[in-house]
């Protein structure tokens, strides 16, 4: 009797233990955007590849368009635990007290996408994950959208177009300080509450690439956009750093694999992405589409560039400095 039930402690003791093997790790993806965008389509990417190589190990669970947090507080909740995953817009970092990341929102500095790419896979791109490990985040990876357009509900041909407009904005100093360059009112709002702000006359305008602005259909209550191109918009994908940490190596390792491809991926469909979504909102008629002639961009340039020392006192003069020298851009 005795060495029956002391056998029935130790098998119960051994189906206890058992688990942390086979356990399945969940991690929860929240995004802001839709489904059907570059970011989108390469968590999704990520979902599959990774769940398809850890045999069952881990389960990713993606949640997009705010459905469980908006901006400000995807971030307060992945440092809490209550989601591991998260890729934010770069202009979104400066409330966490990585003011540097707002680099990337400087108008004009990246005249390619090649030139970003020399940032973002070089040490510069290495150095602002570092830091963020002093806030309990891991970056892994960068994934583009694209280059932004600005619309309202009147043509924007030239700067002088924007004095006195209510513009939303990214919760980042930059972009603010872009926006009262040109004359206009920004104001920080969350994405997705843009697109009743939009409606109802609270903003007269916002900046995105066209994938945000078509999937989010605010490219109905927007009478005029302008490609201009002027900033760039990307994500850096970031996890938990004491979960990530606390991971079985093999699963890391897997789940790394997983990235680097989703990462190809992601910045392999962004572009065509933008472009099929601005040839959809040119077909809608809804949005009176402007490309800037040469002149008309010198002239917003000339504007916009100021803002570039404007705000080196925020994210530093040597960093905007080695960042020209990457890209060889001399702006
Ligand atoms: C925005 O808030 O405008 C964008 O950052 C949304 C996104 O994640 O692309």
């Amino acid at each position: 009797m005795r060495i029956a039930a002391f056998v029935c402690v130790a098998a119960a003791a051994t189906m206890v233990s058992l688990p942390s093997f086979a356990e399945t790790v969940t991690i929860k993806f929240s995004h802001v955007v839709a489904p059907d965008t570059p970011k989108g389509k390469a968590a999704e990417r990520f979902k599959q590849l990774a769940e398809e190589r850890a045999k069952g190990a881990v389960k990713i669970e993606i949640y997009p368009n705010s459905q469980l947090y908006k901006d400000k507080e995807e971030l307060e909740a992945l440092q809490l635990g209550a989601v591991q995953m998260l890729a934010p817009s770069l202009a979104k970092f400066g409330p966490l007290g990585a003011k540097e990341f707002e680099v990337f929102d400087l108008p004009y500095i990246f005249p390619t996408k090649d030139a970003l790419r020399k940032v973002t896979d070089g040490p510069i791109g290495k150095s602002f994950f570092d830091k963020l490990e002093t806030k309990g985040i891991k970056g892994l990876a960068y994934w583009d959208n694209g280059f932004k357009i600005m619309s309202a509900n009147k043509p924007l041909k030239t700067p002088a177009d924007f004095q006195g407009l209510k513009m939303r904005i990214q919760s980042s100093k930059v972009l603010d300080a872009q926006m009262r360059q040109l004359g206009a009112l920004p104001q920080v709002m969350a994405f997705s509450e843009v697109y009743q702000a939009l409606q109802t006359g609270v903003v007269d305008g916002t900046e995105n690439p066209p994938s945000n602005m078509h999937t989010q259909k605010m490219h109905e209550v927007q009478k005029h956009a302008t490609v201009s191109n002027h900033g760039y918009l990307g994500y850096a994908v970031i996890v938990n750093k004491a979960f990530w940490e606390g991971l079985p190596a093999d699963l890391r390792t897997t789940l790394e694999g997983a990235m680097k491809e989703a990462t190809q991926y992601a910045n392999e469909i962004a572009q065509k992405e933008n472009d099929d979504s601005l040839a959809a909102i040119k077909a809608s008629g809804k949005t009176e589409i402007y490309e800037l002639s040469e002149a008309e961009r010198q002239a917003w340039r000339k504007v916009l560039l100021p803002v570039h020392e404007e705000m080196a006192g925020r994210v530093g003069k040597e960093l905007i400095e080695s960042i020209y020298k990457a890209t060889g851009a001399s702006n």
